[in-house]
């Protein structure tokens, strides 16, 4: 007989900046019903607040304050993608939390483990039946390593410098493609290079190169990968 599954399945899919995973991971939960961990925007939302508050990133203590207790809500979107708002001490910081600039800052704020520890619970709140989808750097290593299914997405740098070169675009944002590029790789010496938490593939993780694959090849792939585990 097959013995009931005790605690809330997680799925953690991590990598690079611009690997898709964002968009793959929304697809993936709306498709289970499960909810979403976006673990990059709470860094994001920590580098923002340090930003409004005028926070030296070289002040660990004040940055790990702000990060365990951020006024945020996450509230649904009215857009097709079911992209959430983002709502941090009352304003509306949906497209601000997504710039360059901020992902720059983001990457700075997880590099101290304090910030990294006062997250910590935070994001494990968010495993909720009947399931959780984490997006992020660490979430099957650090956050959920006792995760159902472990996949870590990659793609080349110049891949996923074109990829953002593309959102940003549409976005009517006005960017250089070289300096993606050389943004990109910095972020990844950055993430790749920590003492703490350094992103990584978890041991048990299903690696996809995601280099040349769209956006529904790489979703198919998930799903299928998600139903062989009997998550699906
Ligand atoms: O995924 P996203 O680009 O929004 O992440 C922004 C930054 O936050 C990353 O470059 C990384 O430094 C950090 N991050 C992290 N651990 C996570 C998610 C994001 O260190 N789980």
């Amino acid at each position: 007989m097959k013995q009931p599954r005790m605690s809330v399945p997680v799925i953690t899919i991590d990598g690079p900046s611009g690997s898709g995973k964002g968009t793959v991971c929304r697809l993936l939960a709306r498709t289970l019903g499960w909810s979403l961990l976006d673990s990059g925007a709470l860094y994001r939302l920590v580098g923002l607040a340090a930003r409004n508050h005028g926070v030296d990133m070289d002040n660990h203590p004040a940055l790990e304050v702000l990060a365990g207790h951020l006024d945020v809500q996450f509230e649904p979107g009215d857009d097709e993608g079911g992209e959430l708002r983002i709502v941090l001490e009352g304003d509306d910081v949906t497209q601000a939390v997504r710039s360059e600039e901020v992902g720059a800052l983001a990457s700075q704020v997880a590099a101290v483990g304090a910030v990294r520890a006062a997250l910590l619970a935070r994001q494990r709140a968010f495993r909720i039946q009947p399931g959780l989808v984490a997006d992020g750097r660490d979430m099957g290593t650090e956050v959920f390593p006792d995760a159902e299914l472990k996949v870590f997405l990659t793609a080349s740098a110049s891949e996923r410098a074109a990829r953002r070169y593309r959102q940003l675009i549409a976005k009517g944002d006005t960017v250089s493609l070289p300096r993606l590029v050389s943004d990109i790789e910095a972020r990844d010496r950055r993430d790749t290079e920590r003492a703490v938490s350094p992103l990584r593939p978890s041991p048990e993780a299903v690696l996809l190169d995601t280099t040349g694959l769209g956006i529904k090849e790489v979703f198919e792939h998930l799903l299928r990968l998600a139903r062989e585990r009997g998550l699906a």
